[in-house]
């Protein structure tokens, strides 16, 4: 019955997976928080996120209350590849500029991504409760990248805010809304999941611990769940709230248990159903998807 379940939703609108993309230290992370209305930036070790980490939240638009799912991505040159990982993952973005730095390495990167792969995507300039500042010069370097406010029926494609005082978020949380209405996502549950292992650990009790978002598909207790070097059969399906649950849809965040170690933080997975006769598809798929294959992939869009 289960299975009746998703049948039900299949094919039902589905909550867009919104990425925040920009330069370390733009305010990606504290943007999040604000959305959330939390405070996840302190406890970060100096300030800098270390994985795409991502949230189920709600938006009250208009007469409805709308279901996003926000990625945070780490702006440090180091965490480009895990960035562009969580890009694949994104129906919308957000391009983050702080108004006070302008467009930087990191900027520019996610321009590039959002163009070659057509995201569709708001341009947020952050900070701009900062006093003395000139946003025509970040409103000219967005031009030479072709991005100007298209501002049609009073909608805007970039939006002055401030994740610090909340400043225009509402406003933001609207537009994306907007956008991701247009594109009118659905889901589509008898396939199986796929989607982006956004983090990882190991718990003393329930062993290796991989929190992830669902792109496509659904997945079950006893699926098989293939990631990097690593498969098992899934024992567990925790939702963002913490409570148990025994299948999950597409644009949903949750916690899968039953890897027997830990897969990394930023790679892609994929569910098999069972793990009888999938050998072949196991190593097909990792193949597919070791380190030098994506980046040769992913090289490959960005040029
Ligand atoms: P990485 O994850 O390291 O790439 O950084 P980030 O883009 O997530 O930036 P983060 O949210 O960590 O913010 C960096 C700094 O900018 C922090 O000190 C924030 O308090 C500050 N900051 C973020 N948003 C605003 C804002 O709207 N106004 C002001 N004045 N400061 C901000
Ligand atoms: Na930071
Ligand atoms: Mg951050």
């Amino acid at each position: 019955n289960h299975k009746n379940k998703i049948d039900i939703i299949n094919g039902q609108k589905r909550a867009p997976i919104v990425v925040i993309f920009g330069h370390v230290d733009h305010g990606k992370t504290t943007l999040l928080d604000s959305i959330r209305k939390t405070n996840t930036v302190s406890h970060e070790v100096g300030g800098i996120t270390q994985s795409i980490i991502g949230y189920e939240v709600e938006h009250q638009y208009f007469a409805t209350k709308e279901q996003l799912v926000f990625l945070d991505t780490p702006g440090h040159q180091a965490f480009s590849s895990m960035r562009l990982r969580g890009a694949q993952v994104s129906d919308v973005a957000i391009l983050l500029v702080a108004a006070d730095d302008g467009l930087k390495k990191q900027t520019i990167e996610a321009i590039d991504y959002i163009m070659n792969n057509q995201i569709p995507y708001i341009v947020a300039i952050n900070k701009t409760d900062k006093l003395d500042l000139n946003l025509s010069i970040v409103r000219e370097q967005l031009a030479n990248y072709n991005i100007v406010d298209q501002n049609m029926y009073g909608n805007s494609n970039i939006i002055e805010i401030s994740a610090l005082t909340g400043k225009n978020i509402d406003l933001l949380l609207n537009q994306i809304c907007e956008l991701s209405n247009k594109l009118s996502l659905k889901s589509d549950n008898n396939s199986l999941a796929q989607g982006t292992i956004l983090e990882s650990y190991l718990d003393k009790q329930m062993g290796a611990v991989a929190n992830i978002v669902i792109k496509n598909g659904a997945l079950k207790v006893g699926h098989t769940i293939v990631s990097g070097n690593t498969y098992g059969r899934i024992k567990a399906i925790m939702d963002h709230t913490g409570s148990k649950i025994n299948y999950a849809i597409a644009s949903s965040v949750v916690n899968i248990y039953g890897f027997p170690s830990i897969p990394e933080a930023g790679l892609h997975f994929q569910v098999i159903k069972s793990e009888k006769n999938s050998k072949y598809l196991i190593n097909k798929y990792i193949h597919k998807h070791t380190e030098s294959n994506i980046n040769k992939s992913l090289n490959k869009r960005i040029t």
